[in-house]
């Protein structure tokens, strides 16, 4: 195979989730997988290592979410989360993939001035840490920034719906119920596309209204919490492999146990060293 046709993949090798591709998947890659009518998965990551995990597994697309405020940095919620943090972290997530397209998540504070500010926080997401896109929240309200960005060559994937970043006025509580809260998020959904978006995440909307988002958009959409109709699927990666402690949002499948994986086995480990059993001859040099 040539090194052209190879970059544009086999029939085969097309495929988002268990395609043969090995290149770094483009929106390009997602715009076609949308066509297709293909389903994809997509999961947070803020870390190397992690990020290698789900690489390899075939995850093809990672977001360096803000959710690394409450899952990874110890604050209450997103709005502490600085852009020194993302890049940092997105930096790393790059660095422990190969294939997936990495989004970086634009923080709190780094694009609501317009689309100016916007521009000079995305640029440094795509220079400093190398992610292939960037995401922010808000509609029609974040359009004037989106439409700059994808004019300046840096794809978005938008979010709509519940934005956590805006807890403070709206709280965690599903949107979209009612006539005119319906009409809002349609049509804050077709103002993101308008502006140049390659995807949008719809948060905890309901799923009626997140199938007819689906189906009126041209480019895909990526729920959490708005039903099974969606183009893809989103979950907080601490919370799907059971690492988050507390009460889950109803929306989240527990896959593992993380949690107790990992207490149990440190609680081995303590229990060797008090009781000598660690280290022994085999794990020793002389
Ligand atoms: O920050 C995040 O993890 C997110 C997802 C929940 C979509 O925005």
């Amino acid at each position: 195979m040539t090194q052209l046709s190879a970059a544009r993949g086999s029939d085969s090798s097309k495929a988002l989730y268990g395609g043969k591709g090995t290149r770094r998947i483009t929106v390009r890659d997602i715009t076609a997988a949308k066509q297709r009518g293909e389903k994809w998965p997509m999961l947070t990551a803020y870390d190397a290592m992690t990020a290698s995990v789900f690489d390899e597994a075939g995850i093809p697309v990672m977001l360096v979410g803000d959710s690394m405020g409450n899952c990874h940095l110890g604050y209450d919620t997103t709005v502490p989360v600085t852009l020194d943090e993302m890049t940092l972290l997105s930096a790393a997530v790059v660095r422990g993939t190969s294939r997936a397209l990495i989004v970086g998540d634009l923080p709190f504070g780094t694009y609501q001035e317009g689309p100016a500010q916007a521009l000079r926080s995305a640029m440094r997401l795509v220079k400093d840490a190398g992610v292939g896109a960037v995401k922010l929240e808000g509609g029609e309200r974040s359009h004037e920034q989106i439409e700059l960005l994808v004019q300046a060559g840096i794809p978005v994937m938008a979010h709509i719906g519940l934005t956590p970043q805006s807890v403070n006025t709206m709280g965690y509580r599903v949107q979209g119920r009612g006539e005119e809260a319906a009409q809002q998020l349609l049509r804050d959904a077709k103002a993101v596309q308008d502006a140049g978006a390659f995807a949008v995440v719809l948060e905890l909307v309901p799923a009626e209204l997140a199938a007819e988002v689906t189906r009126v958009l041209h480019i895909p959409t990526v729920g959490i919490g708005a039903g099974p109709d969606c183009d893809a699927q989103v979950l907080v990666w601490t919370d799907m492999l059971g690492l988050t402690g507390g009460k889950l949002p109803r929306f989240v499948k527990q896959y593992a146990n993380l949690r107790e994986v990992m207490s149990n086995a440190v609680k081995s480990f303590a229990d060797d060293v008090v009781g000598g059993s660690y280290p022994l001859e085999e794990h020793s040099v002389h």
